[in-house]
């Protein structure tokens, strides 16, 4: 019996594209597909237990063990900087962390910059290496209401069609980095059960090529 590998699934979209790559490539759970209110679903003759969680703790989940492998976006993975193996892009997922600020921006070096983010280490980090002073404000969610309504100057988010600025009236002040999904895995589960998680890795390769 092959070792059982505990997948943790970023709810939402993703997911259901992760799910849909690694049914394809021989690790199917069809319960997943009827999920009323359940959360972890099991085929043990595939080798699979995957866990639906918010995608901002999938990384939580692999870095403690509890789940062996996980898929993460590039922006969670820079944001939290966790301590985990990224085992390959899976090419999806893909969108970018940009500065959106309202059309007639113009940044004023001689004054602080407001800028409105979940991803405070990222901002602070993209700031810091231009040596421009900033105040962060912390929001969690709807990031583009914050210039709007004279929060923040501009926002760092992330931007997939961009049709969430256009609506706003935003646009893109400046790119910060291209993004896409990551496979990662528990750095002690890659050990011992390194059979199952190179298997895994080798067929998403193969289903892809
Ligand atoms: C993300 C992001 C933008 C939007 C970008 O929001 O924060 O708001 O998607 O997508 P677009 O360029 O295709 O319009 P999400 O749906 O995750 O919600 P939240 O950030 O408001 O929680």
């Amino acid at each position: 019996m092959p070792d059982m590998l505990n997948i943790a699934l970023p709810k939402g979209r993703l997911g259901e594209l992760v799910y849909s790559l690694f049914d394809a490539a021989g690790f199917p759970c069809p319960s997943i597909l009827n999920p009323g209110r359940r959360l972890i679903f099991e085929n043990e003759e595939a080798g699979v237990r995957y866990f639906w969680v918010k995608p901002s703790d999938v990384t939580v989940y692999v870095e403690r063990g509890a789940a062996d492998i996980g898929v993460a976006g590039r922006d969670i993975l820079l944001e939290y900087e966790p301590d985990v193996y990224e085992l390959s892009d899976l090419g999806i997922g893909k969108c970018r962390m940009a500065v959106a600020a309202p059309a007639d921006f113009r940044d004023d070096p001689r004054r602080t910059l407001r800028v409105a983010t979940k991803f405070r280490h990222i901002a602070e980090t993209y700031y810091a290496s231009r040596g421009r002073e900033i105040d962060i404000i912390h929001l969690n969610g709807s990031i583009e209401i914050a210039p709007i309504v004279g929060l923040s100057d501009v926002i760092v988010d992330i931007v997939e069609t961009g049709s969430t600025l256009r609506e706003n009236n935003l646009a893109v002040y400046e790119t910060i980095f291209p993004i896409s999904a990551r496979l990662i895995a528990n750095k002690s589960s890659h050990k011992f059960k390194n059979e199952a998680i190179s298997r895994l890795v080798r067929e998403i390769a193969g289903g892809r090529t």
